[in-house]
């Protein structure tokens, strides 16, 4: 079986530069690699989360942005990630079941348990390793903003829901000591590439 790594954080945190590097540097190490993030370009995946970002869906009850995300995650699983790890791929996906533990079980306040009880329905299988890319709200955000960045429903809610995110990822962090990984992400891309690949050459036995 390949190896599943996830990357985790709020906003603008920078874990698309982070994957991208690092797909190039296990390329060049000889692996297989695919880099995804959902919905992954899976068409009923990517049609789900139309529906969940689409500004035009203030009504929508939280319960129903849990369920939703675990069935965009269940399709993105079954017709990508699983075939990869089959085909002994190292999968690099941005933002996985961690994702909801933290938007929706503690920013929306639906409980960590609850959301963990569906995503465990949805999801059969749990990353080798996890990267908490750790910068604070207001670093991000101001990155967002010198980007000029277009915002989505999720985007647009407010610095405390932002901070609640934040301190979520911190608590499910040290819930999980043994998959999830801290990295400092406000240091030059170097730096953290350099702590990723220190850890993701041990998990592969290098
Ligand atoms: P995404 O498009 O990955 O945005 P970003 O570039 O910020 O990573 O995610 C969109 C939003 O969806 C983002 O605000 C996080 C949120 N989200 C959840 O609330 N729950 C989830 O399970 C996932 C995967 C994302």
């Amino acid at each position: 079986m390949g190896c599943f790594i996830t990357f985790e954080g709020g906003e603008g945190t920078g874990k698309t530069t982070i994957i991208t590097y690092l797909n190039e540097y296990l390329t060049k190490k000889g692996y297989n690699v695919i880099s995804t993030r959902e919905p992954g370009g899976i068409e009923i995946a990517e049609q789900i989360r139309n529906i969940i970002l689409d500004v035009k869906n203030t009504k929508m009850d939280y319960r129903t942005e849990a369920l939703l995300y675990a069935a965009s995650r269940t399709q993105h699983l079954a017709e990508k990630i699983i075939p990869a790890l089959k085909e002994d791929k190292i999968v690099l996906c941005d933002r996985y079941l961690d994702s909801s533990l933290v938007y929706q079980g503690i920013a929306r306040g639906l409980g960590i348990e609850n959301v963990l009880k569906v995503n465990m329905f949805a999801t059969e299988y749990m990353p080798n390793i996890t990267f908490f890319i750790d910068v604070k709200p207001e670093i991000c955000f101001k990155r967002i903003k010198d980007n000029n960045r277009a915002m989505d429903r999720l985007d647009l809610e407010k610095m405390d829901f932002h901070n609640m995110v934040y301190e979520g990822y911190k608590q499910i962090a040290k819930m999980y000591p043994e998959r999830i990984v801290s990295i400092d992400g406000d240091r030059t891309i170097d730096e953290i590439i350099k702590d990723i690949t220190k850890k993701i050459d041990e998990l592969l036995g290098e």
